[in-house]
């Protein structure tokens, strides 16, 4: 077989490594990857979102948009916010966001601890502990967003728990729900 016959493996593996260093660059800076919310854990955080009965819904790094889609297709007529700083998962959720003609989603490419959060609005993340903590430290200082606070695995430190639930997974995961007072 001549080299030339496997020329086209060129184009793929540079794609593939490109991709592959994009998620690994961001998952090191972000400290955490775009992993998305399980099945179950999404479809938890759906019902308490739509429950919570407030019109904005943001995701607090929206990863491949799994949720923001589920959940703008769920209730078309509340407001959907998603904010990504890693370039790929953003763009593929952009463009998913064309794919389905969904018009109640706004995507920022943007750090959401350096946003101004709206004065009522359910929040919604799946992060890490230390970045809880920080959130919890954003949360404290901007204490004129009224609303809740979804977390899926990791609890938000120092505030007080309203509802848990434990998933029916192999690690009976706690999906977490704050009330967040003025
Ligand atoms: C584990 S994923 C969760 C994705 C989605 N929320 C879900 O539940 O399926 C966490 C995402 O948060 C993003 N992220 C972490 N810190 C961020 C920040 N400060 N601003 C914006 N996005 C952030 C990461 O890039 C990652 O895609």
């Amino acid at each position: 077989m001549l080299v030339t016959d496997n020329l086209w493996l060129v184009p793929c593996l540079l794609i593939f490594l490109f991709i592959a260093c994009s998620i690994i660059y961001s998952s090191l800076r972000l400290g955490i990857s775009p992993m998305p919310s399980s099945k179950k854990a999404y479809l938890a955080m759906l019902a308490l979102a739509d429950e919570a009965n407030i019109n904005t819904i943001i995701d607090l790094g929206s990863g491949w948009g799994n949720f923001i889609i589920a959940m703008a297709q769920k209730a078309p007529a509340k407001e959907i916010i998603g904010y990504e700083l890693s370039i790929l998962p953003w763009l593929y959720t952009k463009a998913l966001i064309k794919f389905y003609r969904i018009n109640n989603i706004t995507l920022y490419r943007q750090d959401f601890y350096q946003v101004k959060l709206p004065k009522s609005a359910v929040l919604v993340c799946y992060l890490y502990p230390q970045a809880m903590q920080k959130l919890a430290e954003k949360l404290t200082l901007e204490n004129d967003t009224s609303g809740f606070l979804i977390s899926n695995n990791f609890a938000l430190p120092s505030w007080q728990v309203c509802k848990m639930i434990r998933l029916d997974d192999f690690y009976n995961s706690p999906i977490y729900l704050y009330r967040l007072a003025k």
